[in-house]
């Protein structure tokens, strides 16, 4: 038997509160809720000063032993979920901010609640659990989320390699999972350089070629280019919240703005001793205007989808190919598998050295 404070449920926040904020609660029972009461668990040497709250009498109740909280996701799914589903759920799961995301399969849809509970004793600083319920898709590239459980908003402040981004799930494409990619890029910057970032998102990239560059590697220049407006406006506030001073952004169509790239004396003729191409799926489409962005020697993160255990050599025969036809020659200077998408296609990154041919 346990002592507890029987409550109305009309006081049963105020109440706990209150025990809480006195050391009166004890933790060792679960909270329990019968008719039109809540049996809140308080200690032995409290019993008087709980009474005299005036929210209702201490009695004594048989209350259940408090869960303890879960070490792990595993841990704490293990029983609920079959080792299956636990796998491909822990392989979706992500923590950005105050929001945990996770894909939900169609047949654990009535668990979703269950789990959403779970991940919020597990992370006592999440607010909001979602599930994503679409691929990625559309010209923004955005890959759409439904709040299972607690507040009901997507946007929140993931913290990236100590950079700070404003990211809203259903507004603008976002992948924390990139994290040590843009580390790996960033890393070989060196100072004065003039950085293109197409295809910039909320602004990744572009905060941590400013943020996180060696010391004394500042570049001189960031244009970071974004065609949905909403991903603008969050780089925009990316670059305020991380006190950035180098980065230009542009909102607009990278076809566009670069159009007139091949001109002598056009503003991004010859521009860019970097250019990096966070967008797989159309960077190859896009290379022939990044080429007449390049400075000789320029070096191009070049991010593109392939055949799985041959796209390194796909992207890059095809790289070539674009190359010689705009006059150009490619040096391959790194080329890894960045993800696994699924058996059949993984995404790539080439750091091509940009030759003009003579
Ligand atoms: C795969 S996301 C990458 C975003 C960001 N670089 C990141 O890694 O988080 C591709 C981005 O390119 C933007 N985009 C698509 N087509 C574009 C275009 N023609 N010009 C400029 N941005 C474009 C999309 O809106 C999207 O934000």
């Amino acid at each position: 038997m346990a002592l507890c404070l029987q409550v109305a449920k009309k006081d049963a926040q105020t109440a706990l509160a209150a025990l809480r904020e006195s050391g009166a609660f004890c933790g060792q029972h679960e909270v329990w809720r019968e008719d039109a009461f809540v049996y809140l668990p308080i200690r032995a040497s409290k019993k008087e000063w709980a009474a005299k709250l005036g929210f209702g009498p201490v009695v004594k109740k048989t209350l259940q032993a408090a869960r303890k909280r879960p070490k792990s996701l595993r841990d704490g799914l293990k029983g609920v979920l079959s080792q299956a589903e636990l796998e491909s759920m822990l392989s979706s799961f992500d923590v950005l901010g105050d929001i945990a995301m996770l894909e939900i399969p169609g047949p654990l849809v009535a668990k979703q609640s269950m789990i959403a509970q779970v991940v919020m004793r597990l992370y006592p600083h999440v607010k909001t659990v979602v599930k994503k319920t679409e691929g990625t898709g559309g010209p923004y590239r955005i890959r759409p989320v439904e709040v299972v459980a607690g507040e009901k908003k997507t946007k929140t402040i993931s913290k990236e390699n100590g950079c700070l981004l404003a990211v809203d799930l259903n507004k603008a494409y976002y992948n924390p999972r990139m994290a040590s990619e843009r580390m790996r890029v960033a890393a070989q910057i060196k100072k004065g350089e003039n950085i293109l970032v197409l295809f910039a998102g909320v602004g990744p990239y572009a905060v941590a070629a400013e943020k996180k560059t060696a010391a004394n590697a500042k570049p001189e220049r960031i244009v970071a280019i974004e065609l949905n407006p909403d991903a603008a406006a969050l780089m925009r506030e990316n670059v305020r919240l991380n006190k950035c001073r180098k980065i230009e952004v542009i909102e607009g169509d990278v076809a566009g703005i670069l159009a007139d790239a091949g001109r002598h004396g056009s503003r991004f003729h010859s521009f860019a001793d970097r250019i990096i191409m966070p967008h797989p799926t159309e960077a190859l489409r896009f290379l022939p205007l990044a080429l007449k962005a390049a400075k000789a020697g320029a070096i191009i993160h070049l991010y593109a989808f392939g055949r799985a255990g041959r796209a390194v050599e796909d992207v890059w025969g095809e790289a070539q190919r674009i190359a010689a036809k705009e006059g150009y020659s490619l040096i391959l200077r790194t080329g890894r598998v960045v993800q696994t998408y699924s058996p059949q296609m993984e995404q790539v990154v080439l750091d091509l050295e940009v030759r003009p041919l003579a």
